[in-house]
């Protein structure tokens, strides 16, 4: 046998993502979220799609997500179309124990949260890496602003005890821009703070477009776990 016919190992993410594509049942209206898992959820939907001849029709969060559902033949509408769906299916970037998400280290908060709150269900993939014991442990919570009013939102999350900045690109020689043209500002805060406090804070600054902190919007998380796969709901 060649070795390109040797049988490849799946990880963990690949393995939730094919399970939460196992979901997806004739007629939904799916959402895509953004990232590598998300890729493949994508890639097995389709698979379900040429193999099954299931049918559903699917909304992208991203520019990414609706090149790569496009390219693989997946029906699509446009989230102007829509005011809920079925499903919603995205990775994190962390998961606290009350099911809190962090989300944004891509550049597609708004349209990520728009979905993951219009959907009926939200299901969030991820492996282990991502499980953490608060929100902000591992990364700094991305908080999506205009650019013409980057330095007051700065100041009144500096006045809520954050520090942070602007992201920069990632040549690390210009700022970074979200899909919508924003600009995105890093903080971490206080450890004290818990994902439903610096949830209220930050949903009570004006300005702020959409920040990382998903609170309260996933239904199930599917975390897979070196070869298992860890259900939360
Ligand atoms: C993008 C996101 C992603 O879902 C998150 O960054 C996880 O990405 P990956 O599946 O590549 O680990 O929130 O905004």
């Amino acid at each position: 046998m060649s070795q390109q016919n040797l049988p490849t190992e799946i990880n963990d993410k690949q393995r939730v993502a094919n399970y939460a594509a196992n979901l997806v049942e004739e007629g939904m209206i799916v959402g895509l979220g953004t990232g590598s898992t998300a890729n493949y959820f994508i890639e097995q939907l389709a698979h379900r799609k040429q193999q099954e001849n299931l049918q559903f029709t699917t909304v992208a969060s991203s520019v990414v997500s609706t090149i790569k559902a496009q390219q693989l033949g997946l029906t699509m509408m446009a989230i102007e179309h829509l005011s809920q769906l079925d499903l919603y299916v995205d990775g994190a970037d962390e998961v606290s124990p009350g099911m809190s998400l962090l989300k944004g280290r891509g550049f597609d908060l708004v349209k990520e949260k728009l979905l993951a709150k219009a959907s009926a269900e939200f299901y969030v993939l991820v492996d282990n890496s991502k499980i953490v014991t608060r929100i902000g442990e591992l990364f700094p919570i991305p908080v999506e602003v205009s650019p013409f009013s980057w330095q007051m939102v700065l100041r009144s999350l500096q006045q809520i005890g954050g520090a942070g900045d602007l992201r920069k690109n990632a040549n690390g020689d210009g700022l970074a821009i979200s899909s919508q043209g924003n600009l995105i500002i890093d903080m971490v805060f206080d450890a004290s703070l818990n994902a439903e406090e610096l949830n209220a804070e930050l949903n009570a600054v004006p300005g702020i477009i959409a920040h990382g902190i998903f609170y309260q919007l996933a239904t199930t998380i599917f975390i897979g776990d070196k070869g298992e796969i860890i259900v939360r709901n």
